[in-house]
């Protein structure tokens, strides 16, 4: 029965219904933030794709508009895919996107909007110049492997860039575009970079970054301390990787950081179901903002049942860490006006080995949990071993049932009250052979549902705290079929969708948990019942 609906968002962005992907153009302009998004208007499957387009002025309610681009001319006949938006001097937004034509070839498009005094942007016009940028017989470039264009940036020379993500075999690269007038384009001679065993990039985005700030620089920002951040859409693995490094626009070279790896070895956005992401500068509160599509873990059969597929994850801020090596992210401040007041707190609590403490009092199916815990003694942690560089297949080994000395503990959510289906976000705290700490955080989904036909993978990500020195922190987004979690502050992400049978709406339940040999503190906990956002 599609009535029954127990696994819809009640706080992050999704339509009524059918399918989504990536998010396309965000933007802010004139106070309104705009999302565009990859979208089937006519089921829960990919196909027929038209960008579908809501606005919001908090980034958390959305007010719908019918679709802003879908296929109206011979160089998007077959689709209307990826791409950004860039606003160009004079507060000018304009729109580059992937088009499949006649061919099913990938050509680049661009659209302009009809009314610059339409702070809604509703409507949006094509150049009859399109494709403005196409594969053809001289410029060695593979017709079905050129796509997602990126926001535009411009040098000091006043010329405009853009990069498309491409492949050879499995050698993935970003082509450089460059451009006097945003409209005639001409393929420069060398990718701005590139990287072997990375198979095809989507969703290319580039952009700069300060450091020691949290503010956020607008694309075309150059300067001695600004850093790049390169990040790709790996078609292969389905996840987001970034490297930070620095840009040279004379040779429109990008070169990543000495120890950052490009791909599968390298530092992920999120290291659970996170795709296809794109950033904007909100110029209204200097800060960038990330969007990311957090795609299915139910079967194609399970989503045509329920009738849509694919959400958005709530945006996040994003910022250089202070050691320069990675990201931090932390959902937008926005979304706090949907706490309920006051969360139900907990303070310096012993968990004791083997507890479980329920927190009641919240809806523990739509709610934002913040738990930080305490670790003073390093010596009863498990000896870390040096091939343990995997972290999701350590997360697999050493899952939420197996003890060790600290850790695992976290979080059990959309859980069960008889244990039978439930959702582990925990810490597992090692120690190398200098005693130093190692910090692995998990997301294990394997219990999370008694329906075999869901995707259960665990995930796991290495998070760069010292827990003797700082406290452990943890924030879970638990939201019906979403678990977004945030640990250290923010230094590693995990998302999960995950879809319980019995553990739903008011049957769900919430818990802290120990699962170690040792007893853990936690310092404080937070958790709040989450108010339904305003979206379709
Ligand atoms: C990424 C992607 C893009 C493409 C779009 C099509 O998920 O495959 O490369 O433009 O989706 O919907």
């Amino acid at each position: 029965d599609y009535r029954f609906q127990p696994y819809r968002t009640g706080y992050h962005f999704q339509p009524p219904w059918h399918w989504i992907n990536d998010p396309n153009g965000p933007m802010i302009y004139k106070g309104i933030y705009h999302l565009f998004y990859q979208y089937n208007p006519k089921g829960a499957v990919w196909g027929n794709i038209v960008w579908a387009h809501s606005t919001s002025r908090d980034l958390i309610n959305w007010f719908p508009h019918p679709p802003a681009i879908f296929p109206s001319q011979k160089s998007d006949v077959n689709g209307c895919w990826s791409g950004s938006a860039t606003i160009l001097p004079g507060e000018k937004p304009v729109i580059l996107y992937t088009g499949i034509d006649p061919d099913k070839k990938q050509v680049q498009n661009i659209a302009y909007p009809k009314d610059l005094s339409d702070p809604y942007l509703k409507e949006w016009v094509k150049s009859d110049k399109n494709p403005l940028m196409a594969p053809d017989n001289v410029n060695n470039i593979n017709a079905s492997s050129f796509r997602d264009p990126t926001t535009a940036w411009q040098g000091p020379d006043n010329i405009w860039r853009v990069a498309i993500g491409s492949k050879i075999n499995d050698l993935g690269f970003a082509i450089l575009y460059k451009s006097k007038d945003f409209l005639n384009w001409v393929k420069a001679k060398r990718p701005l970079h590139a990287a072997r065993h990375t198979g095809m990039w989507e969703c290319v985005d580039f952009y700069p970054v300060a450091p020691n700030s949290h503010c956020g620089l607008d694309t075309s920002t150059l300067g001695p301390n600004v850093k790049h951040v390169l990040k790709i859409s790996l078609d292969d693995t389905k996840h987001d990787y970034y490297t930070i490094g620095s840009y040279n626009y004379t040779t429109d070279k990008y070169t990543p950081d000495k120890g950052l790896i490009d791909g599968d070895a390298g530092l992920k956005y999120d290291y659970g179901k996170f795709y296809a992401s794109k950033t904007f500068f909100d110029s209204a509160k200097s800060r960038r903002i990330l969007w990311g599509w957090i795609n299915e873990s139910q079967s194609v059969a399970d989503d045509i049942k329920k009738g849509w597929a694919g959400v958005q994850a709530i945006p996040r801020n994003i910022y250089l860490d202070g050691s320069g090596k990675q990201l931090v992210q932390w959902p937008v401040s926005e979304l706090e006006q949907l706490r309920s007041s006051p969360p139900i707190n907990v303070f310096d609590k012993r968990l004791e080995a083997g507890e479980l403490h329920e927190v009641t009092g919240v809806t523990a199916a739509q709610a934002d949990v913040e738990i930080t815990f305490e670790i003073t003694d390093i010596s009863k942690a498990e000896e870390y071993r040096p091939r343990w560089t995997h972290a999701q297949w350590l997360c697999n080994t050493k899952n939420a049932s197996v003890r060790g000395g600290l850790g695992p503990f976290g979080l059990r959510v959309l859980a069960s009250s008889d244990s039978q289906e439930y959702t582990s976000v925990f810490f597992r705290v090692f120690k190398k052979a200098d005693n130093k700490p190692v910090v692995l955080m998990c997301s294990d989904q394997s219990r999370s549902s008694l329906n075999e036909d869901n995707d259960k993978t665990t995930y796991g990500a290495f998070v760069d705290v010292d827990p003797i020195k700082d406290k452990l922190s943890l924030r879970s987004l638990i939201d019906h079929s979403i678990v977004e979690s945030f640990g250290g502050s923010g230094r590693a992400c995990i998302t999960a969708r995950v879809y319980p049978i019995t553990a739903i709406e008011d049957k769900a339940r919430l818990y802290a948990f120990n699962n170690a040999t040792e007893a853990v503190t936690i310092s404080t906990l937070s958790a709040w019942s989450m108010k339904k956002a305003q979206i379709s």
